[in-house]
Parts: C-alpha cells; sequence; structure tokens
C-alpha cells in the first residue's frame, strides 16, 4: 500500500513532494525525473526551484520525461506539453531544454513514437521517481479509464470528461485536441518511485476509487496500489471519501516519530 499523506494546503503538498525529490536529486544527482503538467505538481515544481535557487539540489545532471503530449499540437503552440513543462519545470529549475523530454505529438510515422518514447526511456536508464496527479475521472498522465494495466506509451483518445477539464487551457471545448499521446500504465509502473499528489473536492471520487478501491483499468489511478515505492499526498478535500484516512493519518505520524527516534 501506498504511503498516504494528508496535509493542510497544496503549499505544504509541495515541500513535502520537493523534499522526496530533493533527497532522491542529492543521492543520485544523474536523476531520471518523470514529469507531469496540470495544475497539480505546481507547487512541488516551485517548491524545487526554491531549493536551486537556494543551492540545496543540483539539477545541472538530472534528466526529465513528460508523461504525455497532445496530438497534433505542435511543440511551439502556448499549450502544448512541451511549452508547459518549459515554463513550469525547464525555466524555473534552470535546466536546458535538452535535459528534458516530451512524447512528440506531431511528424511522420506518427504511430511510431510511442515506441520511439520507450526507447529514449530505457535508454535513459528508466525513470527514477515519477510526479503524477489524477485526473477526475481517474486518469493519470492520459490513460482513461480502460486502458490496459499494462500499457506502454501509445496513441489514445481523450475523455469527453478531460477533454471538459482541460477546456480552460484553450479558447473553447473545441480547440481541445481530441487525441494524445501517452506513457502507458505499464510505464508508469515501471519507474522505481512514485508520488501521486492530488487537491480539491472534484479528485475525492476518483482518489477514493484508485486508492481504496479494486485495481482496475475502469480506474487507471489504482496501479499506483501495485506499486512497491508510491507516495501519496492529498489536501483534506481530496481525502474526504478515504474510508481510513484516520488510519493513514496515524501511521503517517507514527513514521515522522520513528524517524525522530535516533537509533
Ligand atoms: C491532465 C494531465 C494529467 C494530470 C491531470 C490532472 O489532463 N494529462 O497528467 O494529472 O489531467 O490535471 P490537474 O492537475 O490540472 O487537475
Amino acid at each position: 500500500m501506498a504511503e498516504i499523506i494528508i496535509v493542510r494546503d497544496q503549499a505544504e503538498a509541495g515541500s513535502v513532494a520537493a523534499s522526496i525529490f530533493a533527497k532522491q536529486i542529492i543521492a543520485n544527482p544523474g536523476t531520471v525525473l518523470g514529469l507531469a503538467t496540470g495544475s497539480t505538481p505546481l507547487s512541488t515544481y516551485a517548491a524545487l526551484a526554491r531549493a536551486v535557487r537556494e543551492d540545496r539540489i543540483d539539477v545541472s545532471g538530472v534528466r526529465g520525461f513528460a508523461l504525455d503530449e497532445y496530438l497534433g499540437v505542435p511543440p511551439q503552440h502556448p499549450e502544448s506539453y512541451r511549452s508547459v513543462i518549459t515554463r513550469e519545470v525547464v525555466e524555473p529549475l534552470g535546466l536546458t531544454p535538452d535535459q528534458v523530454f516530451t512524447p512528440r505529438g506531431t511528424g511522420p510515422d506518427i504511430t511510431l513514437a510511442g515506441a520511439e518514447y520507450e526507447a529514449m526511456i530505457t535508454e535513459a536508464g528508466g525513470i527514477d521517481i515519477q510526479i503524477l496527479g489524477i485526473g477526475s475521472n481517474g486518469h493519470v498522465g492520459f490513460n482513461e479509464p480502460g486502458s490496459s494495466l499494462a500499457s506502454t506509451t501509445r496513441i489514445k483518445a481523450l475523455a469527453e470528461q478531460t477533454r471538459k477539464d482541460n477546456a480552460r487551457f484553450f479558447g473553447s471545448l473545441e480547440e481541445v485536441p481530441t487525441h494524445c499521446i501517452t506513457q502507458g500504465l505499464g510505464t508508469i509502473l515501471r519507474a522505481r518511485q512514485l508520488v501521486l499528489l492530488a487537491f480539491g473536492a472534484n479528485k475525492a471520487d476518483a482518489v477514493a476509487a484508485a486508492l481504496e478501491g479494486p485495481v482496475s483499468s475502469a480506474v487507471p489511478g489504482s496501479v499506483i496500489q501495485q506499486h512497491a515505492r508510491a507516495t501519496v499526498i492529498i489536501d483534506e478535500d481530496a481525502a474526504a471519501k478515504l474510508a481510513h484516512a484516520e488510519y493513514y493519518r496515524h501511521a503517517w505520524r507514527s513514521a515522522q516519530d520513528l524517524n525522530a527516534v535516533a537509533f
């Protein structure tokens, strides 16, 4: 079972998640990061950027792989995930663009883009630590309900709910792409460590289903239950529908007490 940490707000979640990432980067300066877009990871990226500015971590040797990209949206489009990752991660952390990779959503032989991306991840030695958000319908990356638990990077149709959720980034619902290319659930499970974050009441059903429901392709986020090293960081609103929230609070408090004990 994942370690579940219920925090006050996004700022606290960002600093808890950033400290997990920082520990990994300090232990291995060549860490391969798995990066997510969306609003959820922003407080983590901001906390990591602070750590870089204050010289607490050196990210010059890290590499990053984004989870997904819209199909047919050129990289220079302001809402391509390439642009989002540049704005939210590359620039604030002072990385160079060639340290970070996104699946390609345009270009020739697009059906081969998934296998190309898998080969790039393998070539880099695999993803050491992957940050994840979760969609209101339970998707992770862009693995919509019904995605194979063993899937690898491939082209997928977006669910209407996801297009509606993401319409705020585009001028209108019509402008939201209909397809994407996304790391698969099998790709995500191969990352050596997972950190999933969720905030707000509209994530409460997805969080409860992913953490306490059956592992099922109907709730792609439930794959986190199959990972041996996963941390979930959520606010009170996103935790509201968890049956065992009290136990998770107790377990987290006692883990901290154990850490505080000098052996
Ligand atoms: C998007 C992304 C996901 C993200 C999710 C939640 O569509 N493809 O990687 O986790 O939906 O988005 P947000 O963090 O904005 O709620």
